[in-house]
């Protein structure tokens, strides 16, 4: 099984504040959509519920230690990262998107072969993070530039980083 992680962070790693994104960025949520659409994502509980509601045309794995919630159409809650990987093979997947929080980012980090990061453009207070990590281990593959618009309350840039090791 193969992972990704994919995440929006500040220039200070900021990814979050009282369990909301601290900005509005249209033009990286469609970069995640296209990205992501398909797919299967690994989330943290307080993250499924921020997004607020399933993903369409996406499997979403939502990890607690809530034993009493039901699975819905394509939303699977799972109590450990073992039983998502099972679940993901039963499946038939190969593949995966880890996509927060910073819990989640923290404890699969060292899962992931390929970073999938949109660095925003600005320094801002937050509550959630995402963790430090060694970017002489990766290699970037891919750049894009976007500009502060209407749309994107900062300029940004998506990087994809791939695990030199991987390679
Ligand atoms: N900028 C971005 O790209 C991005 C992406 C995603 C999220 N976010 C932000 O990140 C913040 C949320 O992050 P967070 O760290 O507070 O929460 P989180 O990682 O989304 O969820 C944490 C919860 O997940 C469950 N969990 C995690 N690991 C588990 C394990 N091994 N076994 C069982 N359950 C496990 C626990 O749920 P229970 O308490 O139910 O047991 C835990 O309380 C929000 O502000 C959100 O907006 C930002």
């Amino acid at each position: 099984m193969k992972y990704s992680i994919i995440v929006a962070k500040s220039l200070n790693n900021v990814i979050g504040v009282n369990n909301q994104l601290p900005w509005r960025l249209k033009g990286d949520l469609k970069q995640f959509k296209k990205t992501t659409m398909g797919h299967s994502l690994i989330m943290g509980r307080k993250t499924f519920e921020s997004i607020g509601k399933p993903l369409k045309g996406r499997k979403s794995f939502v990890l607690t230690s809530n034993t009493e919630l039901e699975d819905q159409e394509n939303v699977y809650f799972c109590q450990s990262f073992d039983q998502i990987e099972k679940k993901l093979e039963e499946l038939g997947y190969d593949h995966a998107f880890i996509i927060g929080g910073a819990q989640v980012y923290k404890d699969l980090f060292d899962k992931a072969v390929r970073l999938m990061i949109t660095d925003v453009h600005v320094e801002l207070e937050g509550d959630a993070h995402f963790p430090e990590f060694d970017m002489s281990n990766w290699k970037c593959t891919e750049f894009f530039d976007a500009p502060q618009d209407a749309d994107n309350d900062h300029a940004w840039t998506r990087k994809v980083l791939i695990r030199k090791e991987t390679l």
